[in-house]
């Protein structure tokens, strides 16, 4: 259950109907805020090539993983390692997964900052975004892995191979309402089952070609040339960096203060300014002046910190703009009281 702020798996089928209406069935597109990778994982199932980014560094395992494997790479130097003792398992992956299921918890980090029996390191309450048995599983797991990176035991794909593991483990349990901002002051019933590490399953074709990036779009935009770039920004003052914090620690494996009652990471490096009113258009005409594209495609959100006509006003600078309405039921947390249905704009600037 992956449910991250502006996850377009509701509407892949009608955003890849419209890149194919724009530029065929093959070719390069770019996936600039990818987020998740649900949209560029759909495009490699359609047989495109993909050059794919995001800022996050929990984003580029999951794009190293959609985009990059047919397969479960053998962990050959692990195994070799001797470090698993007797394999369980003849599929090298679920033996590796195995292995970190049947750790014994740590009570370390996470134990410390984000359970119950912890004690935070900046004197505060105790957190409580996973049991104390699964936050102490988590130190184990994410500890082991951890020390494989540093002694080369797994490859740069294996580790992101892990980490999205991992993480999709975590959401499964997490005691929170929609995202990491806050937790639930009372543990929720899936809160409340033991983590377990599932292998994933993997698509068997199309995995070579791809360009997986980390980095703000602004930065990244050019050095990078694509048929159609795709643009799902973020439409909301929330910032993805906070709302999804333990999500980076995880990916990133390391071991920052926790600040405040909700225990957020220091997140000022990876601030978007599309999350603001003040510079967020002027992003947009830095990506779309900088990239190399003949099409550039944009989701939106009808409640975003930009009407329709900025952005229009915006796109139009740099090419003829048409825009798609589309209705999409509003992605809430639990306790939201707005209305369920709201427009998501799909829309092209044809350079
Ligand atoms: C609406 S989400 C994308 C969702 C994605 N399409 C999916 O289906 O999961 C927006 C993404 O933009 C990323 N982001 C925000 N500002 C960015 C920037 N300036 N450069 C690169 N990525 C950015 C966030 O980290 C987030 O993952």
């Amino acid at each position: 259950m992956y449910r991250y702020i502006g996850n377009k798996t509701k509407l892949t089928a009608v955003i890849l109907d419209r890149i194919a209406e724009l530029i065929g069935l093959n070719g390069t597109v770019a996936d600039i805020m990818a987020g998740t990778g649900t949209v560029s994982y759909e495009l490699r199932k359609r047989g495109y090539s993909v050059v794919a980014s995001d800022m996050m560094t929990y984003s580029y395992h999951h794009l190293i993983v959609n985009l990059t494997l047919s397969e479960a790479p053998d962990f050959r130097t692990l195994i070799s390692s001797g470090r698993l003792g007797i394999l369980r398992s003849e599929n090298s992956y679920e033996a590796v997964l195995m292995y970190l299921n049947s750790l014994p918890p740590v009570k370390s980090f996470f134990f410390e900052e984000f359970s119950p029996d912890g004690t935070p390191s900046n004197g505060g309450e105790p957190r409580k975004y996973f049991t104390s048995d699964n936050a102490a599983k988590i130190d184990s797991i994410r500890e082991t892995i951890n020390e494989w990176v540093t002694n080369s035991l797994v490859t740069p794909a294996e580790e992101s191979l892990l980490k999205h593991t991992l993480i999709m483990a975590v959401n499964e349990i997490a005691n929170i309402s929609g995202t990491y901002g806050y937790f639930l002051s009372d543990f929720k019933k899936n809160a409340t089952d033991s983590i377990v590490l599932k292998p994933l399953v993997f698509y068997p074709t199309n995995s070579e070609g791809h360009i997986v990036k980390q980095g703000f779009a602004e930065e990244l935009a050019s050095s990078i040339s694509a048929d159609l770039c795709y643009i799902d920004p973020p439409y909301m003052k929330r910032q993805y960096a906070a709302n999804y914090h333990i999500l980076e620690t995880l990916a990133r494996g390391d071991f920052p203060d926790a600040i405040g009652k909700s225990g957020l990471r220091d997140w000022w490096d990876q601030h978007s300014k599309l999350c603001t009113k003040t510079r967020g258009l002027q992003s947009f005409e830095t990506i779309m002046h900088d990239l190399n594209a003949p099409y550039f495609l944009v989701s939106y959100s009808e409640d975003g910190l930009f009407s329709l006509e900025q952005l229009v006003q915006t796109f139009s600078k740099f090419g003829k703009v048409t825009t798609q309405e589309i209705d999409y039921a509003r992605f809430r947390s639990n306790n939201s009281k707005l209305p369920k249905q709201l427009k998501e704009y799909l829309i092209t600037v044809k350079r």
